[in-house]
């Protein structure tokens, strides 16, 4: 886990871990004046709008970079828990909202931000370096896998050494338009970024030599 920022306010404290950060701006855009990144100083300041915004912001964080927490509990408000969905995001990561375990480890949050282009340097988790190596993929997906899992319950993501990201439990695959292509307890999805069937692998990564944890 990066470092965590905490930023305290009368009712709530935002967690903010820049490792997990890509900058989507979903945040700045859904409520500027809390997440203010044109001031100098802190850019997040949690008295500027009521605890329910600020935690459903929080919630809607794309790559569980922020966190809301109740300042009197001490608890972390959650994204509500619903289907487990992998969703391809077109030439950049994978989007994951699910309870979710990666490499064996339960995730703080119950989304991620995953690379599939192949040269984060934060593997699994995507560190916007699709931008620079210019990866392409429409998001599209050719052939859906059968269609049979239930989609709560637990999600675990392993990572093959050298080679794909290992889906195990119940999900729901979203193609680039949100269409939902698959449910699928188990599949290989590229990390990459050379399988010609994407999202799937389909063992180029052996033909690129591709290294990674
Ligand atoms: S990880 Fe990309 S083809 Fe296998």
């Amino acid at each position: 886990m990066s470092r965590i920022h905490r930023y305290t306010g009368e009712q709530v404290i935002v967690e903010f871990e820049l490792g997990r950060c890509i900058h989507t701006g979903d945040c700045t855009h859904a409520l500027p004046a809390v997440f203010d990144t044109k001031r100098t100083g802190r850019w997040v300041h949690p008295d500027a709008a009521s605890a329910d915004e600020i935690a459903q912001v929080c919630a809607d964080c794309p790559t569980g970079a922020l966190r809301c927490v109740n300042k009197e509990t001490g608890e972390a408000i959650l994204p509500v828990a619903g289907k487990n969905t992998v969703s391809i995001v077109a030439d950049g990561p994978l989007y994951v909202h699910a309870d979710l375990q990666v490499n064996g480890e339960p995730e703080p949050t119950n989304r991620a931000a995953l690379c599939r282009c192949g040269a984060s340097r934060l593997m699994p988790r995507c560190d916007n370096s699709h931008r620079t190596c210019d990866f392409r993929d429409a998001g599209k997906v050719a052939v859906p896998l059968p269609s049979d899992a239930p989609q709560t319950g637990r999600l675990s993501i392993t990572t093959t050494p050298d080679g794909p990201l290992m889906l195990e439990g119940p999900f729901s695959l979203l193609d680039a338009d949100g269409n939902e292509v698959c449910k699928s307890g188990k599949a290989a999805l590229c990390r990459c970024g050379a399988s010609n069937m994407k999202p799937y692998c389909d063992g180029s990564h052996h033909h690129i030599g591709f290294k990674a944890e």
